[in-house]
């Protein structure tokens, strides 16, 4: 996750970005050890080093943290009926956030982080980082469905804004893979999909009638929790948010 060098001395607290681009041109910054005057310089803020006159400068810490989100917890900071939220879970003093979401019962993989861009980055539908899930539904997938739901079914009431006012549309939405996990059973679905909408999986199902009685992310972006328990968590490194940046 390379950031211009004029943004990431203006990260540092230094001086603005305006002031960090006079800084370059001036051949006051340092790269690792050498004078960039080039404004369209990338740095790589875990690894390279960047001085400006003879002071090092150090970003603000960001942190990342791996989920095995259990059942009965809100994917978000706070919650105004008072009920467990992820970041609850985790013992930390930076002030961190879910990236995207999970259902109060959808159990599974989520990054938690204080690392905006890192969450916008992952989140965003252009970046199509790749989901999987296991469903439980309520009766037997049937192949004539499988098909559907992979060749792209009508989820969702979208609101859009329209010359007259505010209308609703329904967009359509797909999965990339279907499979089962275990033989003759087609009720525990494994799901795969690029997308990221609220309740994304269930609406799929029912579009088609299905109830999903078990929802879980078995991988995000090819991270999984292997190792950790429901409600476990660990740091995520950033030798795993470099894997991860070249899964997208
Ligand atoms: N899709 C859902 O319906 N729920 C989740 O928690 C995640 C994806």
């Amino acid at each position: 996750m390379e950031v211009r060098l004029n943004k990431y001395i203006a990260e540092s607290g230094f001086a603005s970005r305006r002031k960090a681009e006079e800084y370059i041109v001036q051949g006051r910054v340092l790269l690792n050890g050498k004078v960039v005057k080039n404004l369209s310089t990338k740095v790589d803020p875990f690894t390279d080093v960047v001085y400006v006159d003879d002071i090092k400068l150090k970003l603000k810490e960001k942190i990342y943290f791996l989920l095995n989100k259990p059942k009965g917890v809100i994917t978000s900071t706070a919650d105004e009926k008072n009920r467990r939220t992820v970041v609850d879970l985790i013992r930390t003093s930076e002030k961190i956030f879910p990236v995207g979401r999970l259902d109060y019962n959808t159990t599974g993989v989520l990054l938690l982080t204080n690392d905006g861009e890192f969450s916008n980055k992952l989140t965003q539908p252009k970046n199509k980082f790749k989901r999987v899930y296991i469903a439980t539904i309520d009766k037997d997938l049937t192949e004539k469905d499988k098909e559907k739901l992979l060749s792209g079914v009508y989820i969702e009431k979208d609101k859009g804004k329209f010359l007259s006012g505010v209308q609703t549309k329904k967009r359509k939405g797909k999965f990339t893979e279907i499979s089962f996990v275990k033989e003759n059973n087609y009720k525990i679905v494994k799901a795969t999909t690029v997308e990221g909408r609220n309740h994304f999986v269930k609406n799929m199902f029912s579009s088609l009638g299905y109830r999903v009685n078990e929802l879980g992310r078995e991988s995000f972006g090819g991270v999984t929790v292997k190792g950790l328990r429901e409600g476990e968590y660990r740091i995520f490194t950033y030798k795993e948010i470099k894997k991860l940046m070249d899964n997208s």
